[in-house]
């Protein structure tokens, strides 16, 4: 202030000194202070801006701050939707660049197992899922997937695995060719490590034989085969590898990239868990299972409308699939009688699948409603049958 009183200005400049300019500055110099950049002009500039934003949002109604917020997500929304449809473009750029004829070959190492084969990649930024977007948005890289030569012969034996396999079997044909390009063979021999607990990892694994240990903390939990998927939880959620796989017999595996995997299977795959999870935590019959069992069981699940009166199952026939409510409610009958209700989470047709017998009674729908089928494989690979089978006493 003395210095102020020394200079030949007017009281009224003066003041504005004080009460605005010097608050402002003192605040913005010693940010710059604390900070250092290299060049502070450009820093200030920042500053200043951010600045600016901060002080106009204070002065806000919240309903136009509402309104705003709703307005940059509608914003963000439209960005996704461009970046998926240059994902998209860039796709089918590269399926037509990229003939059969002139594969080229992603790694010459092709016909024997990678030497890093289950190892943690050369490190790349992994840190975060957002970090990921950014680069991915910001930088470069319109994706464009690995081709890795192979014989007709493999092709129809990884096409033939693929369809068989929850995670892949409803791709679209292009994109399914997109993900037959990309994976490459590896032949595992017996009491071969694949994948290791707590490593980072870039790969995932679809089974076309062979039994595989996933192994968590020395205890066996989960025994992989034929079409089964693993190495998935690392690249849906950028975490370490939740266990380690080792094979109980030589067996053949097909390995899919990361990158291929986010371009085209990684969402479908994810929503379809997020779809699930909750409601089968909900289900009474399956409180038992932990998070990754519902995520198999989500896998496998199967959604399918039914309409007022519609027989979902038929006394005396065949049965092939389990089913769970997930809308809606059915009756079952037996020789015109109900004989049970059901609702939302309840479930049947289990028995002929576990006694391998024909239908025990008739089921209907009320209404219209959706139910979870599971295919009988899955039924007995995934659901504690014998919990099930105690429960089935409860028929008269
Ligand atoms: P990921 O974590 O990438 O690598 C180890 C894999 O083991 C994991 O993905 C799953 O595919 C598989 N796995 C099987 N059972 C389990 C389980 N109970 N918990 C976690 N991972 C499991
Ligand atoms: P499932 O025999 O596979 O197909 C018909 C289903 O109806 C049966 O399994 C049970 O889930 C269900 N159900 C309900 N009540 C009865 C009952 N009293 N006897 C047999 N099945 C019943």
């Amino acid at each position: 202030m003395e210095g102020l009183d020394a200079l030949k200005i007017s009281e009224e400049k003066k003041k504005y000194i004080v009460d605005n300019l010097n608050p402002l500055l003192e605040e913005m110099v010693a940010e710059c202070i604390h900070r250092m950049p290299d060049d502070p002009v450009p820093f200030m500039l920042e500053w200043l801006e951010d600045k600016k934003v901060t002080d106009e949002n204070k002065l806000l109604a919240p309903e136009e701050k509402e309104r705003l917020e709703a307005e940059n997500k509608g914003l963000e929304a439209e960005i996704a939707k461009v970046k998926s449809q240059l994902q998209e473009a860039s796709k089918m750029a590269a399926v037509q660049q990229q003939p059969e004829e002139e594969e080229e070959e992603e790694d010459d190492e092709d016909d024997e197992p990678p030497p890093d084969f289950g190892k943690p990649q050369p490190s790349r930024a992994r840190t975060s899922v957002s970090a990921e977007a950014y680069g991915e948005w910001n930088t470069k890289k319109t994706f464009v997937p690995p081709v890795i030569t192979k014989t007709d012969e493999q092709k129809d034996r990884l096409k033939a695995t693929l369809t068989n396999s929850f995670m892949f079997a409803n791709l679209e044909p292009n994109d399914l060719n997109i993900v037959i390009g990309a994976m490459k063979e590896v032949q595992v021999a017996v009491d071969s490590c694949v994948i290791n607990q707590g490593e980072q990892g870039d790969f995932l694994f679809v089974i076309e034989s062979g039994k595989f240990d996933c192994i968590k903390d020395d205890v066996v939990v989960k025994t992989c085969q034929t079409n089964d998927v693993f190495g998935e939880l690392a690249l849906l959620y950028n975490c370490p590898r939740a266990a380690t796989v080792k094979s109980k017999e030589q067996g053949v595996l097909w390995q899919l990239d990361r990158e291929t995997f986010n371009a085209i299977v990684k969402e479908a795959a994810q929503k379809k868990r997020q779809r699930y999870d909750a409601f089968l935590a909900k289900v009474p019959l399956l409180s038992s299972m932990d998070a990754y069992e519902r995520s198999q069981l989500a896998d496998a699940l199967r959604s399918e409308s039914f309409g007022d009166g519609q027989v979902i199952v038929s006394m005396g026939e065949n049965g092939q699939k389990f089913y769970i409510i997930e809308e809606g409610q059915a009756v079952a009958t037996k020789n015109g009688n109900q004989v049970m209700s059901y609702g939302v989470g309840d479930y049947f047709g289990e028995l002929a699948l576990i006694r391998n017998q024909p239908r025990a009674a008739t089921v209907t729908c009320k209404g219209s409603a959706k139910m979870l089928s599971i295919d009988k494989a899955s039924f007995h690979r995934l659901l504690k049958v014998n919990d099930l089978l105690e429960r089935s006493s409860k028929y008269s």
